[in-house]
């Protein structure tokens, strides 16, 4: 069992022993499970047989980035309404970071705030969406825009959920593992670097480590008013090209955008923060080797700057990026100009074009 401050994580085999005994010592008068149309096929049975005697209200919801907004919000919290769920229900999130987020945000709001437990799926949710407390949905095309910062009342890791996941969502969050590496542990990269095949790790192991830094850093820093703005590495550049790639025939999934970010983001440091040369082609090379190469050139350049412009980690109108001195090693709020954006976007269409 890992402890934060007002929960804990815990893994569980198929019975989800604790998660049962949880519901059962706490009474809730009704047990609401949210899921989407994956998640409901692949997992619900799993979590059925598990708390089997416990009567489960489902609601289901369509899958996908696509649906993280108000009107799905609305449709969850009229189905909370229509099967009476009261201040004393408890909602059981199972799914990946989409179906926690969005639900952890209606519990947190429905009659002023409900209980609500992870159950999180996915690799991202494991070892990133689940942790940290930071919960909400898109609004317009800026990612994550409406929110709030709540915990929940447990989380419950079963890896074997990966098992159904389509191999591009393992990589997606595999992105996530690679940033936590990258931002505080040097020798965690190396390891990375040396398992060549991602789908053959040791999942525990790899979800534990990983979600360990994003621990340590939000127990010490729980509103990102410092040192958690290092989970952004990758993510000031990487977000704004997921959002516009939706609009296109090739959207992105998140750790696919959150890689372009990271290498162009590895470029910024090498120009600011002298990031060694060695290092920033050592990332570049790894990472193209291991996902998609995207044609940057089907997104509007000026369109990747507005929406950068626009990120909600910005102050006073300056874009603050975190950035990497070395691998391991990462400085908070580094401005960068869009000069020099546009020519980080370059380096990485010309590498993936080498
Ligand atoms: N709160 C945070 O701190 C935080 C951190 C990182 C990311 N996020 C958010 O998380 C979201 C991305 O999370 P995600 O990648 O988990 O996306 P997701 O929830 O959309 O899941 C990815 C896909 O996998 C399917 N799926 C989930 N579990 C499955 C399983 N076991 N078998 C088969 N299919 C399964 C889903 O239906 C979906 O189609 C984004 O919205 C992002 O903003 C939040
Ligand atoms: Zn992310």
């Amino acid at each position: 069992m890992i402890k934060l401050q007002d929960y804990s994580i815990q893994f569980q085999d198929k019975g989800f022993a604790a998660l049962k005994a949880q519901l059962i010592k706490t009474s809730y008068s009704k047990v609401f499970v949210l899921v989407d149309n994956n998640t409901q096929a692949h997992c619900l049975s799993i979590l059925k047989e598990a708390l089997e005697g416990i009567a489960l209200h489902i609601i289901s919801i369509k899958a996908g980035e696509a649906h993280k907004n108000i009107n799905t919000c609305q449709t969850i919290w009229n189905a909370l309404m229509e099967q009476q769920a009261d201040r004393k229900s408890v909602l059981l999130n199972l799914g990946g970071g989409v179906i926690g987020d969005m639900g952890g945000f209606c519990a947190s709001t429905f009659k002023r705030g409900i209980d609500f437990i992870q159950i999180p799926t996915t690799l991202l949710a494991q070892v990133d969406a689940s942790i940290g407390g930071k919960l909400g949905i898109d609004f317009g095309l800026v990612k994550n825009s409406i929110g709030l910062f709540k915990n929940p009342k447990a989380v419950y890791l079963y890896p074997d959920f990966f098992q159904t996941l389509p191999k591009a969502e393992l990589y997606s969050g595999y992105a996530e593992i690679i940033k936590h590496a990258l931002i505080q542990n040097s020798t965690a990269f190396t390891q990375l670097v040396n398992t060549r095949a991602p789908e053959t790790s040791h999942w525990k192991s790899t979800v534990i480590d990983s979600l360990l830094v994003k621990k340590s850093i939000v127990e010490q820093d729980p509103f990102e008013q410092n040192i958690r703005k290092s989970l952004n590495f990758g993510h000031t550049i990487g977000h704004a090209i997921e959002s516009l790639s939706w609009e296109t025939d090739q959207p992105l999934l998140h750790g696919e955008a959150v890689v372009i970010g990271m290498i162009t983001e590895c470029y910024l440091s090498h120009k600011l923060l002298d990031f060694p040369t060695k290092q920033l082609d050592l990332v570049a090379t790894y990472l193209v080797g291991l996902y998609p190469k995207y044609d940057l050139k089907t997104l509007n350049q000026g369109h990747i700057l507005r929406l950068i412009q626009q990120d909600k980690k910005n102050e006073h109108q300056q874009i603050c990026f975190t950035l990497l001195e070395e691998i391991g090693a990462f400085k908070i709020n580094v401005h960068a100009s869009d000069t020099l954006i546009l020519e980080a976007l370059d380096y990485y269409q010309q590498f993936v074009q080498k």
